[in-house]
């Protein structure tokens, strides 16, 4: 049962009588802060009072008077200037812990209308270097596609990935004039990948060297502006303040323009080769737009070229994902819209959703000035008329009645233009919702970068998780001779590496998923893998040391499960315990809620917490009888079995022995 909703619905009914909108107020309902006071509380008073104009107290006694709650909780109270609190009935609680015991969804109802929901997550554009954004994708949103699931939902993975974009341009006229026939037979996906940067290299070389005078120009007027600026004495003190800050602003964002410019010239004027072919390719931007245009074109050699690396890329992709424990329901690329693209153009224009705009096709959508291009002036569609059509599809073929799309916080522009013009054109049910999340950063403050920056980065990127988790796992199974209980190593080097291999991921993953999707992060190895802390590897070896409990005390764990209501509650320790685990499904909404899996790692992390303290105050194995032992037996496996699960709805696996 999720609890909190209960809690809240009984709330919304007992409010009904005070205000025609309960939903706001019934929804303040929260886990307590402080359990001195109880399990949860509701602060609804207030608000309701000020808008009732009436003391908050009195509110408050009148929820509780009208409030239904007798057979959950002891009688609720008011604290302060309105608090209510309630605190769960302990025969309660103990019949629903043993239930969740009993319970192979560990307490988690199917939903009465279970939705459809299409997840457009991972989405490289292959071919070119796939980078830890789309890590951050990919994790967010596998984890996200196994939450919705727990929850009863029917979920559509989809890897909306970019094969039809302009890098293919690059990569085929990096492929004609540049290519390493011997390093494309040996690994044809890291070829791809240096010829990609290779024509990056060499375009933004001669683009950088075109706008170099520009630059300077602009860099000197702005430095001028601001020598003015300071000369001033027609403003008073807060308005030349502010002025000047924006000139400054102006002139630090130009000398970084042009001392970005410079990088670029000197990295390719430094290096021999690089120069040679900078030179022999003026015109390399242009001419690989060219050959992205043929491509669209359906010239047969760019096509031809086009059909033979598309496959090379994916499969390289595949290993990422089989690495990372995943899979898609389907792989709908950009290509597989193409032929539609016409037609949506089309039907917008006749439909007079679209309107020409010097000679652009275009989406206007109130509130924004830019609007959503739709067929740009050369005739060639973009990146959101396949998203309209993207849209168009997963709504008539996948049935969605949820999409969420879980892409970078910078492509909110998009999503909001998009999501309104989809609205316009008819999508109207449909949920839509950009899943953003924010910026991986490095140690050193700045966007973290792989290594290599490329395919192979991100793999070698696994490997580094690995590695280090491998010397965690060595010390931790050394250190196992100092053991009082069990004096020896318990793991082969085989098994160390399986462990390494699970503890390296896991940590990866879970660095990611406890963040606020939102705010930006900085990749840490040391924290990534700490023993202690809100990490995978924390909860990783709380679950082996309830398996080592069973192990050491013989204890056959299927069996147990057997007894039947066998968990009686009468430590503080183990209420709480308790509690927590009856708030699993609580959790798993919570997740659902606005799509954070952050509540789900909290809410491990709070229970592999709780788990230390009922180990620190209740003897398990050594309990007094054999009533409480058996108790606690089934305390700590519903304990682990949540562990697992929870973790297993995030990607992370875990091992019985560590
Ligand atoms: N390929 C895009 C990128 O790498 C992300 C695509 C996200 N999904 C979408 N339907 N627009 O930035």
């Amino acid at each position: 049962m999720n609890i909190l909703a209960e809690l809240r619905r009984r709330f919304a009914a007992a409010l009904s009588t005070l205000t025609p909108d309960p939903r706001p107020f019934a929804d303040m309902v929260r886990p307590a802060q402080d359990t001195k006071f109880g399990d949860f509380q509701a602060n609804c008073a207030m608000p309701l009072a000020k808008q009732l104009g009436r003391p908050p107290r009195d509110i408050a006694q009148q929820i509780i008077a009208a409030l239904d709650v007798a057979d959950l909780c002891s009688a609720p109270d008011v604290a302060g200037p309105g608090f209510i609190n309630l605190k769960l009935r302990d025969d309660w609680l103990q019949s629903a812990v043993n239930q969740s015991a009993a319970d192979d969804r560990l307490g988690v109802q199917t939903p009465a209308a279970p939705r459809r929901y299409v997840i457009d997550f991972s989405s490289p554009n292959v071919a070119k270097p796939m980078h830890v954004g789309h890590l951050r994708s990919t994790v967010i949103g596998d984890a996200l596609c196994r939450i919705l699931r727990a929850l009863g939902h029917s979920v559509v993975s989809d890897n909306h990935i970019g094969d039809w974009g302009t890098q293919f341009g690059m990569i085929i006229y990096g492929y004609k004039h540049f290519a390493d026939r011997s390093a494309y037979e040996r690994n044809a996906v890291g070829e791809l990948a240096r010829l990609y940067r290779l024509v990056n290299t060499l375009s933004e070389y001669h683009d950088a060297r075109a706008a170099l005078a520009q630059l300077e120009a602009t860099l000197a007027a702005r430095q001028q502006l601001l020598t003015a600026g300071e000369a001033r004495t027609d403003l008073d003190a807060k308005e030349l303040k502010k002025l000047l800050k924006k000139l400054r602003a102006d002139v630090t964002a130009s000398e970084e323009e042009l001392a970005s410019a410079r990088k670029k010239i000197a990295a390719v004027d430094a290096d021999a080769d690089l120069k040679s072919s900078a030179d022999a390719h003026p015109h390399i931007a242009r001419l690989a737009r060219n050959e992205t245009a043929r491509l669209h074109a359906g010239d047969p050699e760019n096509l031809r070229l086009w059909q033979e690396f598309v496959p090379q890329c994916i499969a390289a992709l595949e290993s990422i994902y089989q690495r990372l424990d995943m899979s898609f329901d389907v792989t709908l690329g950009e290509s597989y819209y193409q032929p539609q693209l016409a037609g949506v153009a089309e039907n917008l224009k006749s439909a007079g959703i679209a309107t020409d705009s010097d000679g652009a096709l275009c989406v206007f959508v109130e509130g924004n000035n830019a609007p959503l291009i739709i067929r740009k002036t050369d005739g060639a569609f973009t990146y959101g008329t396949t998203d309209l059509a993207t849209i168009a599809y997963r709504e008539q073929e996948l049935h969605a009645d949820a999409i969420l799309y879980v892409v970078d916080a910078r492509q909110s522009e998009h999503f909001d233009l998009l999501f309104a013009a989809a609205r316009k054109w008819g999508y109207t049910q449909t949920e839509f919702k950009h899943v953003s999340f924010g910026t991986v950063m490095g140690e050193d403050g700045r966007p973290f970068k792989t290594r290599a920056g490329d395919n192979v980065g991100l793999e070698s990127l696994l490997d580094e998780a690995v590695a280090a988790a491998r010397r965690i796992v060595d010390d931790n199974d050394d250190a196992k001779r100092d053991d009082q209980d069990q004096p020896a190593p318990e793991l082969d080097d085989a098994a160390r590496q399986a462990v390494a291999e699970i503890v390296g991921i896991g940590g990866i993953k879970y660095a990611d998923l406890h963040h606020n999707r939102e705010s930006d992060y900085v990749f840490s190895w040391d924290k990534m893998l700490a023993k202690s802390g809100d990490t995978a590897t924390y909860m990783q070896y709380a679950y082996a040391r309830i398996g080592g409990i069973f192990r050491r005390g013989g204890v056959d764990r299927a069996a147990l499960r057997q007894q039947a209501d066998a968990i009686r509650l009468t430590a503080p320790a183990e209420r709480a315990l308790a509690l927590q685990l009856c708030r699993f499904p609580d959790a798993l909404a919570g997740v659902a809620e606005d799509y954070r899996p952050n509540q789900l790692t909290q809410y491990l992390f709070e229970t592999a917490n709780l788990l230390s303290t009922f180990y620190e105050q209740c003897p398990v194995l050594k309990a007094d009888d054999e009533a409480t032992r058996t108790s606690r037996l089934l305390l700590v496996d519903l304990t682990g079995r949540i562990i697992e699960r929870g973790l297993s709805l995030l990607g992370i696996r875990v091992a019985e022995k560590m």
